[in-house]
């Protein structure tokens, strides 16, 4: 078990192993963040953005959440996103999730989880839309796995579908990125959403631009 006494110590070590490398590395720090990256990821406690992406702090800006779920009526979600782009003008969006994800597992079972039902609903949708598809996976590991990874191709529409993204894109060429972490190998693995296939797919009912 960690105690918190050891947080406070790790945190000291920590500052003299940057000040060791870089003796202005805090005062660069306050200076204001660049980052060009927006990562939408899952809370889950094995999946850190920039571990996984060795990115260092100020490369990436972060909002992650049960299931990395882009909620159109999520305030949170929708301000960082709003923040990241059009003040931050990150030049990449990356949603990521991740296999054995635990929001995923959960809306693919018939359980009454109180207040995560309205957000794991969110996940049902996706497998609604893609049932066909999903129920013609006969492994439940398979059938799960691509329910993963079709949240996050789902959530990258839904990120097309904001007037924010829409805007960057036309006029600096923001990029939209879908990505599935394998915790059991550490890979990072690119699902290739054609990003402007779909902007042009859904633009005639999404458009905001
Ligand atoms: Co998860």
């Amino acid at each position: 078990m960690t105690k918190i006494e050891t947080i406070f110590e790790n945190n000291k070590k920590w500052i003299a192993e940057k000040l060791d490398m870089d003796s202005k590395y805090f005062e660069n720090l306050a200076a204001g963040q660049h980052p060009e990256f927006l990562y939408i990821g899952c809370s889950d406690s094995r999946v850190t953005a920039e571990d996984i992406m060795g990115l260092q702090p100020g490369e990436v800006f972060i909002h992650r959440n049960i299931a990395n779920l882009v909620n159109n009526v999520d305030l949170n979600v929708m301000s960082v996103i709003n923040y990241a782009i059009r003040h931050l003008e990150v030049k990449h969006v990356v949603v990521c999730g991740h296999y054995n994800c635990g929001g995923v597992k959960a809306a693919m079972q018939p359980v009454d989880m109180g207040i995560l039902n309205p957000w794991l609903r969110n996940i049902r949708d996706v497998y609604r839309i893609h049932k066909l598809e999903l129920n013609a996976i006969e492994n439940e590991t398979k059938r799960y796995n691509r329910l993963v990874e079709l949240n996050v191709q789902e959530q990258c529409i839904n990120l097309i579908k904001t007037a924010a993204v829409q805007e960057a894109h036309k006029q600096r060429g923001l990029i939209v990125h879908g990505w599935v972490f394998d915790i059991s190998t550490g890979k990072l693995i690119d699902l290739n959403i054609n990003f402007p296939k779909i902007l042009e797919s859904i633009v005639e009912i999404y458009r905001l631009y």
